[in-house]
């Protein structure tokens, strides 16, 4: 007969721990071991009701159920809201180097999507056309030529292709490459502020919370290159109304950007075929190095 005291709240917490004790990973151990704790803890000190620990089991079951092979990820979702995404991004990226911010992924990323050349049109649905120009260099200022950029944005509706069916594929979405001098070039239209998926649990979170589901307007980057480090990143409009109030956290001051009209007469509208009035951002990514 085991005669501990299962009453008492710090022998449940230790005995939980302590049960984790033989996972042979050590690192799964010290993970499984301390989010035990900080659960326990967190239950204790809010003096967490049984009701109240229901809804949070149906919550999590609904999210779950919200999710698809697709697009929906409504546990990243929920990540992004609770700022643990940059969390987690910020204490991945302590090194310091000098290289460009990274930013959080987000759910709407789709691998295998069309080459583009440099200066490719992506977007298949015409809008207020923009261009997106400058290097990919690595952090003593060489130009990295060949480089990857996977780069995917909202159409004007503000929904992404493959999230809205009505888009054709790969439309806003593409892969350009650097050219020899390390510069890539991309056309698009000026990227606009969308709200994140409210029709699920997450939405639901923040109505409960009375906060807006907004994200400043942004292009996403997935940059590789040889040697170097993946850089996830956004370029951010630096006019948006949402620029300092983003529902995912993801803002950092040195990925905004602005997007400077230009006329249809400008010679750039002519070297790349804009044909209309037109904005430009440019930006110089630095990726850092592997080794
Ligand atoms: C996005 O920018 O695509 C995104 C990021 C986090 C949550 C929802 C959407
Ligand atoms: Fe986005």
């Amino acid at each position: 007969m085991n005669n501990l005291d299962l009453s008492s709240e710090r022998e449940i917490t230790a005995r939980a721990i302590n049960s984790f004790a033989h996972t042979h990973d050590a690192r799964l151990r010290f993970l499984l071991q301390t989010l035990v704790g900080h659960l326990h803890q967190f239950a204790s000190e809010v003096e967490l009701s049984e009701a109240e620990w229901l809804q949070a089991i149906q919550f999590l079951t609904a999210t779950g159920q919200k999710c698809d092979d697709v697009v929906r990820q409504e546990f990243i979702l929920l990540s992004d809201v609770l700022g643990l995404s940059m969390l987690v991004d910020a204490i991945e990226h302590r090194s310091g180097v000098e290289a460009t911010q990274s930013t959080v992924f987000g759910p709407f990323y789709i691998a295998g999507m069309p080459e583009r050349k440099y200066a490719e049109n992506m977007a298949l649905i015409p809008g207020s056309a923009s261009l997106i120009t400058g290097y990919v260099r690595d952090a003593a200022g060489n130009p990295l030529p060949g480089a990857i950029l996977d780069v995917w944005q909202t159409a004007e509706n503000g929904q992404y292709s493959g999230q809205d069916v009505a888009q054709p594929h790969g439309n806003l979405r593409g892969r350009y490459r650097t050219d020899e001098q390390g510069r890539y070039a991309i056309r698009s239209v000026v990227p606009v502020s969308y709200p994140i998926p409210t029709d699920g649990p997450v939405g639901d979170l923040l109505q409960a919370s009375g906060r807006h589901p907004w994200r400043p307007a942004h292009l996403h980057f997935m940059l590789d290159a040889p040697g170097h480090r993946r850089l996830v990143t956004h370029l951010f409009n630096d006019d948006d109304p949402y620029i300092d109030s983003d529902a995912v956290f993801g803002v950092k001051d040195s990925l905004r950007v602005v997007y400077e009209p230009r006329f249809a007469s400008d010679p750039l509208a002519e070297q790349f075929d804009i044909g209309t009035d037109f904005h430009i951002a440019t930006f110089d990514f630095v990726l850092e190095a592997t080794a």
